[in-house]
């Protein structure tokens, strides 16, 4: 019998590298899974859509700390990239991903 598959609106990825977590990423990690549980946006709670994942280097070390998030979008991949995130702005793109709603545009970069 194969995993359960849980659906996901989108896939946030925290950057755990070491710039980063000298600008407390690992804290905005885990007060990020500390919302989706308690928000039930978590993929594994019941309407939750949001799955969210420890990543290495995003190459924006010196902008951390760094959060890049993909999903799929009206047929193709979309993703967003963010510098300098701190919580209420983690919690917002959370919040867009689960919705389907537009990602925040503040200190976002890359492709549009
Ligand atoms: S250490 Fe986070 S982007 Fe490089």
């Amino acid at each position: 019998m194969p995993p359960r598959y849980f659906k996901t609106n989108g896939h946030l990825l925290v950057c755990q590298g070491q710039n980063c977590q000298a600008r407390g990423s690992v804290l905005l990690h885990k007060a990020l899974w500390t919302h989706l549980e308690r928000q039930s946006l978590a993929y594994y709670k019941t309407g939750g859509t949001v799955r969210l994942t420890e990543s290495g280097c995003l190459g924006a070390c010196s902008f951390g700390p760094a959060l890049c998030v993909y999903r799929a979008a009206e047929g193709r991949l979309e993703e967003g990239w963010y510098a300098a995130v701190d919580f209420p702005l983690a919690t917002r793109i959370a919040q867009a991903v689960q919705d389907g709603a537009a990602l925040p545009t503040e200190r976002k970069y890359g492709p549009e």
